[in-house]
Parts: C-alpha cells; structure tokens; sequence
C-alpha cells in the first residue's frame, strides 16, 4: 500500500526528525549517528537532501528494529543532556515540534497496522479489548451554526501548526450543522440504494475512481453470503455495528452520501458538507457530540493557506505549506489520534481518493 508505511520505518523516521531538526543545529560537534539514514527516514524534504522511495519503505530489512532503538536512545540521550544546558525558546518550539510530529505518526502507525492486517487472510485483532471507540450515542438534530463575520485561525501562544494561522476574519452564511455523525445505518441506506451505481451522486472525478477502483462501500467493510456486513479494524473483524460512526471513507464518498442523503434522507434534507470555518466557529461555541476523538470529519473546504500565511523558517517550513495543492480539510481527531493532539482550529488534509485513515462525516445544510 503505497501511502503506509512499516511500524520500524515510523520509529526511525522521528528520530531522524529529531536527530536533523533539533541535533544538527544546537548540539557541539554534531555527528550523524549513521548518515546513511539520513536517506532512509527522510519523508518528504527536499532541503536536506535524498530519500528513499516512499511505496518501498515496506520492503527496508535493514536497519533491524534492534538497531534503530539502539540509535533512538542515543539521540534521546543527546537530547536530555542539550537541555541541561540550553533553554533557548527556540529549542524549545522545536523539541514542542518533534513530539507533535511524533505524535501525528503515532496516528499512523495504527492506520498503517490496520491496513497491513487488513491485507493479511487470518484478519488479526491489534487490539483485544472489546471497544467501540467510533460509537455514537446521541441522536441527530440539527444545531444553528455561527453565521457572520468571525474571527478564524489559532490564537495564543501554546504550540500550534503553521497553518492553523493567521487569525482572520471569514464570513459564514446562515447555516446548521448536525449534532452528531453520519452512522453506517445512513450508510447502508446509501448502499441499498445503488447510490454506488449511480452516477448522479457522483462528482466527475469521483465516479472515475468508483469505476477504476471497483468502489462498493467504505474501505474495511465486507459483504457476506447472507446480504450483511462484517468490518474489519483494530479489533478484528466483526459484524457491522449500525450505531457507529462511517469510518474510513474518501471525500469523494462524504460529498456523493451528503448529496444523496439531502434528497433520500428525510432528517437530512438540504445536507451538504460543512466548510473549515462553518465547522472551526461551531466547535467553539457549540456542544455537540463527537466532535474530537471518533473520526476526522471531511469539509468541503479545498487546503489552502490563510491570508497573510507564512511557512515557518528553515527545514521546517517544508512541514505544512507545500501540500496546499488537490487536498480537502478535514477537521476534528479520531479515536486513534493522541490525547492531547487536538484543537478547534487544527487542519488535517488529505486527498480526495485517501481513506485508510478514520475519516467520517458531520453533515451542514444552509
Ligand atoms: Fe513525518
């Protein structure tokens, strides 16, 4: 799977982080611990050099899993003994920086695992504990939406993305949001009507990728001999549970249900996708369920920079900025994200096709 990547080569890969963004520019007579690495982990920047092909990070048997803990504890070391005598506010922000990047992989390494048993015949369980961390309980209303000029984007001065700022002024047209997710008992609905077979649901490019990719429902559900159907995640795989949120659908999937559900479904007339900032100025005001911590809720919001962006200085300004091109926002946290790792203004993306993340919908409607 092309966009996932093995549990080793996530454990390396934020210790190269750390190793080339904090080391490199304050540790005395820096030394890489082995510069070969440097190519191995490095993701996607440019401005330090090599990488090592990203749909072949599956196939690196070298460094072993020994090796890297072995080089992480040494950077870890290195680390502690900096700040016994450093306090810079800049070294600061980036050891801040390094355990948010850190922690954003820590989401991923779960997404990745449950991709990789997905693909395996026996469907190992990850997890054990009988959970249903996706479940939603409250029942659907729809809540007025802040409409107006409003101030949207981070402020303050805890550590945050460069691309939740500037704070700015936007304007919401009078609008609802629902109180609560899209279930997979709406999206079986979506399914019994043929809503994967029928065009008109569709954006041009999403159709496209139903009929090239063979769509049929989300990513991890499977259809059995008797018209039901099992999914598979953490947990194993088990029967569908009709109360819990969607999970792990594209944006291509969240815009074709929401059309349809506004003609289909009647709690839902007139629904359509929520924008960044119809979502941003209800989750700070309103107190509706499952905002954090179940799935990332798609808007129709294309990633793009905030007027009077700035990408942060140095290496890191490769972090954020340069992806602001054929990705959608999604706002929120799910239920794998790391406690601690959300915030109302926080900006996720990806692109339209992407859904082996735990992506979800809150529908809007004007
Ligand atoms: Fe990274």
């Amino acid at each position: 799977m092309p966009d996932a990547s093995p549990a080793k080569w996530h454990l390396a890969h934020v210790t190269w982080f750390y190793e080339v963004m904090l080391l490199k520019p304050y540790e005395h007579n820096f030394k890489f611990w082995n510069s070969q690495f440097a190519v191995l982990f490095n993701s996607y920047y440019n401005g330090v050099g090599d990488k090592h092909p990203r749909h072949q990070r599956g196939l690196l048997t070298r460094p072993t899993l020994a090796e890297i803990f072995e080089w992480r504890k040494n950077i870890d070391a290195r680390i502690n003994s900096l700040f016994k005598h450093n306090h810079a506010a800049e070294l600061r922000w980036l050891i801040q920086l390094g355990i948010n990047h850190e922690q954003q992989h820590q989401e991923l390494l779960l997404t990745d695992i449950q991709h990789l048993f997905s693909t395996n015949s026996l469907l190992p369980s990850y997890l054990l504990k009988d959970k249903r961390p996706t479940a939603c309980l409250e029942e659907f209303k729809w809540l007025e939406g802040q409409s107006g000029l409003l101030e949207i984007g981070y402020q303050g001065d805890a550590f945050h993305f460069d691309n939740e700022a500037p704070r700015h002024t936007v304007f919401n047209s009078a609008h609802a949001l629902g109180s609560t997710l899209v279930t997979n008992a709406d999206w079986l609905l979506f399914i019994e009507d043929k809503g994967y077979q029928n065009a008109q649901w569709w954006l041009d490019a999403g159709w496209a990728w139903v009929k090239a990719e063979n769509i049929f429902a989300p990513l991890y559900w499977s259809l059995k001999d008797d018209g039901s159907y099992c999914h598979f995640s953490l947990y194993g795989q088990r029967k569908l549970v009709s109360q819990d949120a969607v999970t792990h659908i594209s944006y291509f999937e969240a815009e074709a249900f929401a059309r349809w559900a506004s003609k289909n479904i009647k709690a839902y007339a007139g629904a359509r996708l929520p924008t960044e900032f119809e979502w941003e100025a209800f989750a700070t005001r309103q107190h509706a369920a499952d905002l954090f911590g179940k799935v990332w809720q798609w808007t129709s919001s294309n990633y793009s920079s905030y007027p009077g962006y700035r990408p942060w200085g140095g290496i890191a300004g490769e972090y954020n900025g340069k992806f602001m091109i054929n990705q959608m926002v999604l706002r929120g946290s799910s239920a794998y994200t790391p406690a601690g790792h959300s915030r109302t203004t926080y900006r996720n993306f990806f692109p339209t096709h992407a859904r082996w993340q735990l992506t979800g919908v809150r529908l809007a409607k004007d």
